[in-house]
């Protein structure tokens, strides 16, 4: 997630079990650009032990297809692109979430990169950009050029993040394609994973938000799979957690300055603070030093509770997922 996970952030969940394979945020393509110098660092140092997919955004299928190349240069699992923002900017610019109201250029797009691509190349997708009836287009591009892979953010564009997924979509995917497909949107514990895959029968599941709140989650699902014991996270762990990325974003920034390492920390708290109270909530809006940061979260988190398996329904960042549970 763009801003969000980045590589200290992929550090500190893979120590909290992490997934099996990591994406990065996308990298942004224009004609003239070059691949991100600090989201290239996510694939240089991953010392996670996990593969990571570098994914693209953009418009150009030219410019595409040239950083694709630069990107298979590094020790990537593959190439994703990304068809999935909402954001207007981006949309406006018909990249991500855009493209899919030009489904004629999604084909060209594809095609050339799956040309280019000797690798693995997969697709982040919504279902639709208005509407889900889109989608049944966009499966046939997908399965012509016979991508590796879909993940599919069970939403349109239009739905942006508010809604609940869309399950059938993606069940529909699992029928016509022949590459594994990913359900995406709305796990937000590993109760909603089962079901997801349970009413998709899709291969695998992609985690972002529910996982910065929780990155015991991946270690949840698999001890579902394999039997193993499953991570019952506790208050105290959250504050390990919280305290480790305080440190390891610290570590990676150019400069440490006070103000704008715990406006970083917001960006990424936001998620982890949803249900713990409104004091936290509020305290956390606040909050200037890293004094008043370390304050808040020991005074509250410091003891063995078990910490709340689900977030609010209809906080603002996280809602209609109780259809998954
Ligand atoms: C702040 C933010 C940044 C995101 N950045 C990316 C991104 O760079 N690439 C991507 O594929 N999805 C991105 N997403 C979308 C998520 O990967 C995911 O598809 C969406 O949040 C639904 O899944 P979730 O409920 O597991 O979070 C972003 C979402 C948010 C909220």
């Amino acid at each position: 997630m763009q801003s969000v996970t980045d590589l200290p952030f992929m550090r500190v969940i893979a120590k909290r079990g992490g997934p099996d394979w990591f994406v990065t945020e996308f990298f942004r393509v224009h004609p003239a650009s070059k691949p991100d110098r600090y989201i290239l660092r996510s694939i240089r140092e991953n010392t996670t032990g996990r593969p990571i997919f570098a994914q693209i955004i953009g418009s150009d299928a030219e410019a595409m297809v040239k950083e694709a190349k630069l990107l298979l240069r590094e020790n990537v699992a593959g190439i994703d692109l990304n068809l999935g923002c909402p954001s207007p900017t981006v949309c406006g610019k018909s990249a991500g979430g855009g493209l899919l109201r030009q489904p004629a250029e999604i084909d060209r797009m594809i095609g050339m990169l799956r040309e280019a691509i000797p690798t693995r190349f997969t697709v982040k997708t919504r279902v639709g950009f208005a509407i889900e009836s889109e989608f049944e287009k966009l499966l046939e591009i997908f399965r012509k050029h016979a991508i590796d892979g879909l993940t599919i953010h069970g939403r349109t564009v239009a739905d942006r993040y508010q809604t609940p997924v869309r399950p059938h979509c993606v069940a529909a995917a699992v029928e016509i394609l022949d590459c594994p497909v990913i359900a995406n949107g709305n796990v937000v514990n590993a109760l909603a994973g089962r079901k997801y895959l349970q009413l998709t029968g899709a291969q695998g599941l992609m985690i972002g938000r529910g996982a910065i709140r929780n990155p015991w989650i991946f270690d949840q699902l698999r001890s579902h799979f394999d039997g193993s014991a499953t991570p019952q996270p506790r208050a105290r762990d959250l504050l390990a957690y919280i305290e480790d990325l305080y440190a390891e974003l610290a570590r990676e920034s150019k400069e440490y300055v006070e103000k704008h390492h715990i406006q970083r920390m917001k960006k990424t708290m936001l998620y982890i603070v949803q249900g713990l109270g409104d004091e936290i909530e509020q305290g956390m809006r606040r909050m200037q030093t890293e004094e008043e940061f370390f304050a808040l979260f020991r005074n509250a988190l410091d003891h063995d509770d078990l910490l709340p398996d689900v977030p609010p329904e209809q906080s603002k960042l996280f809602c209609g997922f109780q259809e998954l549970l």
